[in-house]
């Protein structure tokens, strides 16, 4: 089974320091002669370098490598964990003296603009060559204004504002001297078991591209030396979404297409976008642990792709080598990793401790060590820190932007746009919501709605619980002032505690409505965090049964990272909200949407399902010989719970209502060049205004390769006033409908396509269209080394969407 497409040559960015192995120039050999014209014409056309670096930058950087002494090299390699970080022991430092002798090259969760000033004073005073310091920060969603969870941010379907949530963050964290985060994570993941989907962008590859270079572009700005932008790390590289059980750490083992065609597109869209660095993921793919994975670090992503960032591991992740039974001892495991292309090693200290042994007996090249630290050099000159290495640490900055108004608003904007309505029945005449301001009383109920922690959600950066606004604080600050809101815990996240119950139906009889939160605290989905069940923890089913017995109108809202299994809810309950964690602003974007100032649009960017048992559970699956069909026993199905998911992937309602005309294809048949147009007529049909989230999937009918059923390749959002209508059209190319065949060639075959559009992936209106190829010609061939999904808020990217594809002959 191969991983890269053995018939395309690998290819170095030409500015690369050669650090390659012989067995490069062989493979050259191997298989140049048997690439077809297509692939050789593709190979010969030179991948931009990315993240781009000048020449002067390349001059000086040269300059000082040569000057430096294999100690202090070695130095720029090792990041050293400063005060403690959500997944790492409290460990210091080593102290200013390690600084002075030059064996940090960067710190991990060391910020605080005293802080960081001070300890780039030590460096660039008093080590060997003044070079300055890195700061690097888990800034994932926010640093103190904390933003929503990135599977919440999915849910708003824009990227634009993900791009301006990911903006303020880096505002913030260089401010406080961070220099590099460890954003944004852009891992597929199809299973909810697994604690650390709340990071990500959810289950699709074509979202999770756009919302991954969006990020990267919120946080790296358009020029990287500005004082208010920092160096962005895609994660974790790759397949680390596709644990095994949904068990965290857990081995990957997925075909050569899926990797390619699922999770692999969101972080080709991230460094195309120009990330400067990339974090090696902590699991296995097919036998070989990913920090000791040359075909896809050095081959793929380096050789393939052109990009020439700096590669960190994860936390201890070259001394796990042992663990994982590839290095018997520290040694083994400096030299896999850095012959494989991971340039820091983050937390091990194995680089200076084991390298130069490695490097006497000749088993590691200077020339493999120069040019990891050459990156990392280049990124800090990139930073602009060799002109001025306290440009981030900016006191006065830190204390007026932590948490300025402006930034609160925004990440109020975001959380709105977050928010999925999930369930909305009428009661009496009028759906149950939005509520009105004025009611008499309004009961809120479970421990959540009073955790600011939880709203905060697991990646806190350098925000507090304390000022997070609540739910239930929310509400409070939204009703009138006759309203009276009442409080009960009922029941914690977790545990089996009980007697809160009886306080619970309390608040609820004497209330007009009630709301009750139920879902996760934020350490239940977070990394190391799995979930064997994703159903309701503790007793808060049972809690939502006896509140909802009462019979006053009631509204679940879930907060949670992770798709929870509610069908009794879903079932019995009026309404239903996914607020996620939403951060800062939680209790105010909350309520927001409950009573009516803002109309909910975020669809669903997971598919949820019925039951833990049915995972992993997501839109794009395959057909099966037999699909399922209820009326017939052999068919791919349960017998104990319906094949179908409880809510859909990209499912979400609004106060309003939209109807969808039937499609308008501009064509039935499309040639090699053509594009089609797709186009609906969108009308809503409600009476207030709305924003809908419009979306196209593709289904490739018959291939040379099983196909998904659907697969998403356009969405738009869509705001109309009440009984607007407007005709809202997509633009399809072959690129879109290609995937990646037997040989891993990025291909569009000939033969006919289903396009769907509608409000979920289910929700759908359908057309149909052929794309036909001139005789002789079995498919069309794509480049590999661009993107083929992409965001962009003006600067540059390399997207292949559009590339004319190469006829392949019959005779192949
Ligand atoms: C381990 C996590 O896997 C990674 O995402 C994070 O960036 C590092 N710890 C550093 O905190």
């Amino acid at each position: 089974m191969r991983y890269l497409d053995a018939r395309r040559p690998l290819m170095r960015p030409a500015r690369l320091p050669m650090s390659w192995c012989p067995c490069g120039a062989l493979i050259v050999l191997l298989f140049s002669t048997a690439a077809p014209a297509s692939a050789r014409a593709q190979a010969a056309r030179p991948a931009p370098r990315t993240p781009a670096v000048s020449a002067q930058a390349m001059h000086f950087v040269d300059s000082l490598l040569a000057i430096m002494s294999l100690d202090e090299k070695l130095g720029q390699l090792t990041q050293v964990p400063g005060q403690g970080t959500p997944t790492g022991p409290k460990a210091l430092p080593g102290g200013e003296a390690e600084i002075r002798a030059g064996h940090i090259g960067s710190f991990l969760g060391v910020y605080g603009a005293e802080t960081t000033r001070q300890l780039q004073r030590v460096a660039v005073e008093s080590s060997p060559h003044h070079i300055p310091l890195l700061f690097s920060h888990d800034v994932i969603h926010g640093f103190r204004t904390i933003f929503p969870v990135p599977l919440a941010e999915a849910a708003s379907w824009d990227p634009d504002l993900v791009m301006r949530g990911a903006r303020v963050a880096a505002d913030e964290a260089t401010a406080a001297g961070v220099h590099w985060t460890f954003a944004p994570m852009v891992d597929i993941a199809r299973d909810p078991r697994w604690g650390r989907i709340v990071e990500g962008s959810g289950e699709d590859p074509y979202l999770g591209s756009l919302l991954a270079a969006a990020r990267v572009h919120g946080f790296q700005g358009t020029d990287l030396a500005a004082n208010n932008t920092l160096l962005a790390t895609v994660k974790h590289f790759v397949a680390y979404g596709a644990a095994e059980g949904g068990r965290d750490y857990n081995v990957a083992d997925l075909s050569p297409q899926t990797l390619h065609d699922v999770y692999l597109p969101p972080f080709q869209a991230a460094v195309d976008a120009g990330a400067w660095s990339v974090m090696a993921s902590f699991n296995e793919v097919a036998g070989t642990p990913m920090h000791a994975n040359r075909t896809l670090i050095d081959g793929l992503l380096r050789a393939q792709w052109g990009w020439d960032g700096v590669l960190v591991s994860d936390y201890t992740g070259v001394l796990e080598l042992i663990a994982h039974g590839v290095a018997a001892d520290s040694a083994a495991a400096a030299r896999l990793a850095i012959t494989s292309g991971v340039d820091v090693d983050m937390v091990s200290q194995f680089y200076r401790r084991a390298l130069p042994e490695e490097m006497r007996n000749g088993r590691v090249s200077l020339a493999t060590v120069d040019s990891a630290v050459r990156r990392v050099l280049l990124a800090k000159y990139s930073l602009g820190l060799f002109d001025d290495p306290f440009r981030y640490a900016d006191p006065a900055r830190e204390r007026a932007t932590l948490l300025s108004v402006a930034n609160r608003r925004a990440a109020r904007e975001m959380a709105r746009e977050s928010i999925v309505l999930l369930k909305n029945a009428p009661l009496a005449s009028r759906p149950l919501l939005p509520l009105a301001k004025d009611a008499r009383s309004i009961a809120v109920i479970g421990a959540l709605a009073v955790d600011g922690k939880s709203a905060n959600g697991n990646w806190w950066g350098d925000g507090r619980a304390e000022e997070a606004v609540t739910i239930l604080d929310g509400i409070r600050g939204a009703v009138s002032k006759a309203t009276r809101v009442t409080f009960a815990k009922g029941t914690e996240a977790t545990g089996t505690d009980s007697s809160g119950f009886a306080a619970a139906r309390r608040v609820a009889r004497g209330a007009d409505v009630v709301i009750l939160v139920v879902g996760e605290r934020e350490d239940q989905s977070a990394e190391a965090e799995s979930r064997a069940s994703i159903e309701l923890s503790g007793m808060q089913e049972q809690l939502v049964r006896t509140v909802h017995a009462i019979g006053k109108p009631t509204i679940v809202v879930l907060m949670n990272g992770r798709p929870l299994a509610i069908p009794w809810i879903a079932e019995h309950v009026p309404a239903v909200v996914e607020s996620w964690f939403l951060g800062s602003e939680m209790g105010n974007a909350l309520a927001d949407v409950l009573f009516g100032d803002v109309n909910p649009s975020g669809k669903l960017p997971v598919t949820m399902p019925r039951a833990t048992g049915q995972v992993p559970l997501y839109y794009a699956h395959k057909r099966t010989g037999r699909p399922p069909r209820a009326e017939e026993k052999y068919t791919s199905k349960y017998n104990d719970v319906a094949w179908t998911p409880l809510f859909p992937f990209g499912y979400g309602l609004s106060y309003t209502t939209f109807q969808y005309s039937p499609l308008v294809l501009s064509t039935s048949t499309i040639g090699a060049r053509d594009s089609i147009s797709v186009s609906v007529q969108l009308r809503n049909t409600g009476n207030r205004a709305g924003v809908e989230v419009v979306q196209l999937y593709l289904q490739d009918e018959v291939g040379s390769l099983t196909r998904p059923v659907k697969e998403l390749r356009g969405f738009q959002r869509v705001a109309l006033g009440a009984g607007e209508s407007r005709r809202v059209s997509f633009t399809l190319v072959p690129s879109d409908l290609a995937f990646h065949d037997a040989d891993l060639a990025l291909v569009a075959e000939p033969g006919a396509f289903r396009v769907y559009v509608g409000g979920s992936s289910e929700d759908v209106q359908e057309g149909r269209f052929q794309l036909q190829l001139t005789s002789g010609c079995t498919a069309l061939e794509f480049p590999r080394d661009r993107a083929r999904f992409t965001w962009s808020d003006g600067p540059p990217s390399g997207a292949a969407r559009g590339l004319p594809g190469t006829c392949r002959g019959a005779t192949r």
